[in-house]
This record gives C-alpha cells, sequence and structure tokens, in this order.
C-alpha cells in the first residue's frame, strides 16, 4: 500500500505564483461558459419566455430531483467553433441527471439559438448523449423545442454514418435495449425535431406552443396549397385525440415535466447503486492542486502530490512501484468507488508501456474501472529506443487500452500529445467519460515541436534547390504554427469541437468521476477480449 504524501509548502511564492497562472486559465474557461450561457440573446429569450416557454437549462432543473446535480456534456460545444457554427452549447444542452431516483440522459433544445435548428455540432452532442445513456443504461429524456436540420449546413449534417440519421437509429436501438426514450414537445418542432417524439416509446406535448409536423404550414402550402394553421397541423389537440402521433396532453411546460417525470416513476430503471466500500476523502485538499502545476508549463506536473488529491485516503496499491516508473499504475478509489490508476510520471518508455498494458489487463480481468491522467508528450523516441522495439512495446499498450471493456475514465490534467494520447485513452478509444483541466492541452504533437519538424523539412526543400534560410526566416516560418497549435490545444477549442465532454477543475474531478463511476456499475458488464499483442 502507497499513501502519498506532501511536501508542498501552501505559503511559498511558486505556490503563489502557480495560482495566479492557473487563474489565467481558468478565466478563460470562465469566459467561454458566461457566453455559452446567454444562448441565443437577450431578445430570443425574451420572445421565447413571452410565448409562455422556460428556457432549457429552466426545463431541466425543473424536471431533476431537487438538489441534485447535473452532469453536463458539452456545455462548451460550438463556443469557438467554424464561424457559422459556433452557436451557444451547440444550440441543445445535453447531460446525466437524476429523475425521481433514476439517473437519465437529458438532451433539451435550446429554441433561443436559431429556433433549435440542428447544426453538424448539434448532432454530434444528441448523439454523444446517447452513446453515455448506451454505454451506462440509461433512460433518455427529450426536451424538443427543434425546427429540425440548419438548413445552410445541410451537407455536414445529413447525408453521412454519423448524422441526423443516426439519433432516430439510436432512439430505436436504445428503446430496443429496453431503455425507455421519453419526449416532451415543447415548441414548434418540424422534421427532423419532429421525429424525435414521433421515434419515440412516449411523448407528452404541450397546448398551444407544441406541434409535431413533417413540413410546417409554409411548406404545406407551396407543395399542395392548403393552406392550415401551425395548430390544426400538428398541435396537442390533434396529436393527442385525431393522430396519436403523441400520448399525453400537457397544459404547460410545468405540466410537461411533471409528466415525464410520472413516465420515469413508472418505467422499470434501476436506482444509482452505492459504492462498495465507505468514501473517504484524501488527507490533503485537491483545491490546492493549482498551487502546485507549475506556472512554466515546460516543467513536470507533480504526479504524487496530485494523486495525494484525488484517491481516497491518498492510497492505492501501487503496481510496480519500482518498476517502469514513468508509469504509475494502481487500484485506489474515488468515493468509495473502486478504480485502476494510469497516470503519467514522464515520457513513456517501453518498461512502462508493458506494465501499464499488464496492469490494464488484469483490471479488464477483474472489472475494475479504468482511470487516466494523462500527462504525456509521448514515447521516447531515439535511435537506441528504436531498437528496443518501442514501437512494439507503445502497441502493446495500446491495444490493451483498445479492447478493455471494463469502464475507462480519461482527464487529460496537463499534456496529452501524439501516440501518448492513444496510449492513455483519448477520445477514439471510447472513454465514458473524459474531461480536461483547464490548464490542460492536447495536440499530435506539441506546438514548438511541430514548428522545427515543420522548418526542418521546409529547409531541407531549400537545400535541394540550393537555398537557404535565415535564422529570421526560420523564425518568421515557425510562430504562425506555434500560435495555431497554441490556439487548437487548448480545452476551449477541444470542448468546442466535442473531443471532451466537460473542462473541469482538479477540485472537481472527485465529484464528477463519482457519478460517472456510479453510472457505470450500474450498467451492464461486458467480457474483454484481447486480441494479439506483439511480443
Ligand atoms: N434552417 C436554418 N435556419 C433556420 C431554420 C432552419 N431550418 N429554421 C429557423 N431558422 C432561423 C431563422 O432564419 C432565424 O434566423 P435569424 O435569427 O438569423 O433571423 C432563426 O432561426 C429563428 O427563426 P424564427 O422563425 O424567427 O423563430 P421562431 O421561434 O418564430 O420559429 C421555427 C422557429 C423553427 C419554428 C421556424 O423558424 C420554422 O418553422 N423554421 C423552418 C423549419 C423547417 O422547415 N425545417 C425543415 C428542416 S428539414
Amino acid at each position: 500500500m502507497t499513501v502519498f504524501t506532501s511536501r508542498i509548502d501552501r505559503n511559498g511564492a511558486a505556490f503563489r505564483r502557480n495560482l495566479e497562472a492557473f487563474a489565467v486559465h481558468r478565466a478563460a474557461v470562465e469566459a467561454a461558459r458566461a457566453a455559452t450561457l446567454a444562448g441565443g440573446g437577450t431578445e430570443a429569450l425574451k420572445l421565447h419566455r413571452s410565448r409562455g416557454k422556460l428556457p432549457a437549462r429552466e426545463r431541466i432543473s425543473h424536471l431533476l430531483d431537487p438538489a441534485t446535480p447535473f452532469l453536463e456534456i458539452g456545455q462548451l460545444a460550438g463556443y469557438e467553433s467554424r464561424k457559422e457554427d459556433a452557436v451557444a452549447s451547440a444550440g441543445i444542452v445535453a447531460g446525466i441527471g437524476m429523475v425521481e431516483g433514476r439517473a437519465c440522459a437529458i438532451v433539451a433544445n435550446d429554441a433561443t439559438v436559431k429556433g433549435g435548428t440542428y447544426y453538424p455540432l448539434t448532432v454530434k452532442k444528441h448523439v454523444r448523449a446517447q452513446q453515455v445513456a448506451r454505454e451506462n443504461g440509461l433512460p433518455c429524456i427529450y426536451l424538443v423545442d427543434s425546427g429540425g436540420a440548419f438548413l445552410p449546413l445541410q451537407e455536414d449534417l445529413f447525408p453521412d454514418e454519423h448524422h441526423f440519421g443516426r439519433i432516430f437509429r439510436n432512439i430505436a436501438e436504445l428503446s430496443a435495449m429496453g431503455l425507455p426514450q421519453i419526449s416532451a414537445v415543447m415548441g414548434q418542432c418540424t422534421a427532423g425535431g419532429a421525429y424525435i417524439p414521433a421515434m419515440s416509446d412516449e411523448t407528452v406535448i404541450v397546448r398551444d406552443t407544441g406541434t409535431i409536423y413533417l413540413g410546417g404550414p409554409q411548406l404545406v402550402q407551396a407543395a399542395t396549397g392548403e393552406v392550415v394553421d401551425a395548430q390544426r397541423l400538428g398541435g396537442a389537440d390533434v396529436h393527442t385525440r385525431s393522430s396519436a402521433v403523441a400520448d399525453h396532453f400537457a397544459h404547460d411546460d410545468y405540466h410537461a415535466l411533471a409528466l415525464v417525470r410520472e413516465i420515469v416513476a413508472r418505467s422499470a430503471t434501476h436506482p444509482l447503486p452505492s459504492p462498495p466500500t465507505p468514501p473517504q476523502p484524501p488527507l490533503y485538499d485537491s483545491s490546492d492542486i493549482p498551487g502546485i502545476i507549475s506556472a512554466n508549463p515546460r516543467e513536470p506536473l507533480p504526479a504524487r502530490e496530485i494523486l495525494a488529491r484525488l484517491l481516497d485516503g491518498s492510497r492505492m496499491i501501487e503496481f510496480r512501484a519500482r518498476y517502469g516508473p514513468t508509469v504509475i499504475c494502481g487500484t485506489g478509489a474515488i468515493n468509495g468507488w473502486p478504480v485502476g490508476v494510469v497516470m503519467n510520471d514522464g515520457v513513456l518508455f517501453s518498461e512502462s508501456a508493458q506494465k501499464a498494458a499488464n496492469f490494464i489487463e488484469i483490471c479488464a480481468q477483474r472489472r475494475i474501472p479504468l482511470l487516466f491522467l494523462h500527462n504525456i508528450s509521448g514515447f521516447m523516441v531515439g535511435e537506441a529506443y528504436e531498437a528496443g522495439g518501442i514501437a512494439r512495446h507503445g502497441a502493446k499498450m495500446v491495444a490493451a487500452v483498445s479492447c478493455a471493456r471494463v469502464p475507462k475514465f480519461s482527464v487529460i490534467i496537463g499534456g496529452s500529445y501524439g501516440a501518448g494520447n492513444f496510449a492513455m485513452c483519448g477520445r477514439a478509444f471510447g472513454p465514458r467519460l473524459m474531461a480536461m483541466w483547464p490548464n490542460a492541452r492536447t495536440s499530435v504533437m506539441g506546438g514548438e515541436q511541430a514548428a522545427t519538424v515543420l522548418a526542418l523539412v521546409r529547409q531541407a526543400q531549400m537545400e535541394r534547390r540550393g537555398l537557404t534560410m535565415s535564422p529570421e526566416e526560420i523564425e518568421a516560418f515557425k510562430q504562425p504554427v506555434r500560435e495555431t497549435y497554441e490556439r487548437a490545444s487548448n480545452p476551449v477549442h477541444a470542448a468546442s469541437r466535442l473531443w471532451i465532454d466537460a473542462v473541469i477543475e482538479p477540485a472537481e474531478t472527485r465529484n464528477w468521476l463519482t457519478l460517472g463511476l456510479a453510472l457505470a456499475a450500474g450498467a451492464p458488464h461486458e467480457d474483454t477480449r484481447f486480441g494479439v499483442f506483439r511480443m
């Protein structure tokens, strides 16, 4: 058993300097969050309320059990995206929350953002929420208020494999898995917006404000010449009396949300399980972590100091503590939930990669969920390491991560670069949830390295033509590369593209993981089958 002890001086100059540097990272995230929470802006919100409709986030808070948390997924989606689809939260609020004591995936269109229409990122986020529901066996609640596809970007959201159609296929498949699919129609829902309630198992519709139709009044008139108003075409009365596209008639938003709660209450879903061991706080406060992350991003993160502030009782049973020390592996707990921790403490060498692969294999066999704490510049490079088979040993770790069918969670706490990101269960490797701390960075390699690689390639090309580059020309060539990498590797950018589910504070990390671990514990287990490891 290792008990991590701390040697940090909370009154020292370094601690204060680090806190100040972290505050700059935090401020960038907070600015993005504030802009995002403004939704479609004051005017759109006023219009929305004047129609008797609650905003999306208020709908969710009225739906949830009082004083329970909402684990929001993709809050910053769309924030720093391409100019043409940079809309607040990608026009949809998604996450996991408790309804009648049951954890549910909740997806709510924000009609103040372009009529709740689906941008490419809206589709990606809706599909992501359904993926979280699928993996954790959760009912889905859709609070629908959407004009369907955002027509100018249709080619980026309609025809492809993971585009709009996937949302409806998912509804059918999740229902087939026995996971209740419940819709409340709380605004004008057209085309794709109409298919969500139509595909759901059980649907509520709100009088006057809710409509469901494949084509709105304008389209009907254009197509057939028929003149009909929105309510006669697809209002609550038509759909609960004549068409049976909806099942329950609600008088207003509050009534609709109460009906959804009743539907969840009588569904055969399970309450969240309790942790197998009593939760214990760490010996040291996790809110001190920003003070121990060096203000200089080139300095290594103090891995053991961080574990001392994340794990129950600051302890873990370490696996091969004396071997391959640049990766720390071991079994500990977060609020009573067992986790197999894989955490970087330096570059990955062949020994550390093999050790981690072996540890992942053990966790998969013992059904211990894995927690990856990324702080990795990549695998060691150089002649001796290539000759020693670093690619082969690294591949073993990547294969183990890929095939392990235990719940995996990833938090980028420092850098996450190149193949190191793959070996540490980056997004492509299916972590159940993935987050970054505000100071963290991720890209294929560091900006400085990328700038140097590209400059060397350019110099070699010039030399072939008998030309040379001056030091000033080299620097002028490198600077934009560095800037591009810095912009694209920061956590707000990653969150805006949905490469991660959330940007979280170090002090929030334990609670954020706790809900994920509890959900995973209640979900069905899958058996792991590994492929061929390159020995
Ligand atoms: N694609 C692109 N933009 C759309 C859109 C769509 N499907 N539907 C609405 N918008 C835009 C509007 O142009 C407007 O943009 P602006 O603020 O820049 O002017 C904004 O969304 C809000 O629309 P508005 O009609 O003013 O809001 P509303 O709340 O009164 O009505 C809808 C919202 C969605 C009910 C209504 O706009 C509508 O019926 N849209 C057409 C829906 C449709 O036919 N979809 C087919 C998809 S296949």
